[in-house]
């Protein structure tokens, strides 16, 4: 019984078309995969910010990082826009990078610069963020 509901519910995932359903329940996973980076660096928690940016990165760019399986989510009249989620993926890969260099000190600096950099770097990330509601969500006049 168990077996013929996963099965049921294989098959629908496999062939039920990407929408803004789906934008929207990642885009809502996105932002507590973010909000424990950030509640991780208040708490001064190394190991937590490193756990969870690693899991904040693998999930972002499966999201962003393919502009085609974006544009699927995406409203008929925004799909031109896809590439913006690229952009963004990108940025925050870079960024992704910097925190991960500064918790492995691969460029050999004193804590007080890395924790810095890497909090500097968790900011340009929440800004990738703003700058696509800003591009592609919110309509302001
Ligand atoms: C490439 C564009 C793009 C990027 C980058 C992006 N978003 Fe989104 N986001 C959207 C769009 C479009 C929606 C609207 C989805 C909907 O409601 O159908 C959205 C919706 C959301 C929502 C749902 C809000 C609600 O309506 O309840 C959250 C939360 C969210 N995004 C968080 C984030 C976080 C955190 C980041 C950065 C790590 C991010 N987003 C990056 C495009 C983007």
């Amino acid at each position: 019984m168990l077996k013929k509901t996963l099965v049921g519910s294989l098959i629908f995932l496999l062939y039920s078309p990407l929408s803004a359903y789906d934008l929207r329940s990642n885009m809502l996973q996105l932002g507590a995969e973010l909000a424990e980076v950030q509640r991780s660096f208040i708490a001064s928690d190394q190991q937590g910010v490193e756990d969870s940016i690693k899991r904040f990165a693998e999930h972002s760019q499966a999201l962003l990082g393919d502009k085609d399986i974006f544009a699927k989510m995406l409203p008929a009249g925004k799909k031109r826009k896809a590439h913006e989620a690229e952009m963004s993926a990108k940025i925050i890969s870079h960024n992704v990078q910097i925190i991960l260099d500064a918790i492995d000190n691969k460029h050999n600096q004193s804590g007080i610069v890395r924790r810095e950099e890497a909090q500097r770097a968790y900011t340009y990330i929440e800004h990738a963020c703003f700058r696509c509601h800003n591009l592609l969500r919110d309509e302001y006049k």
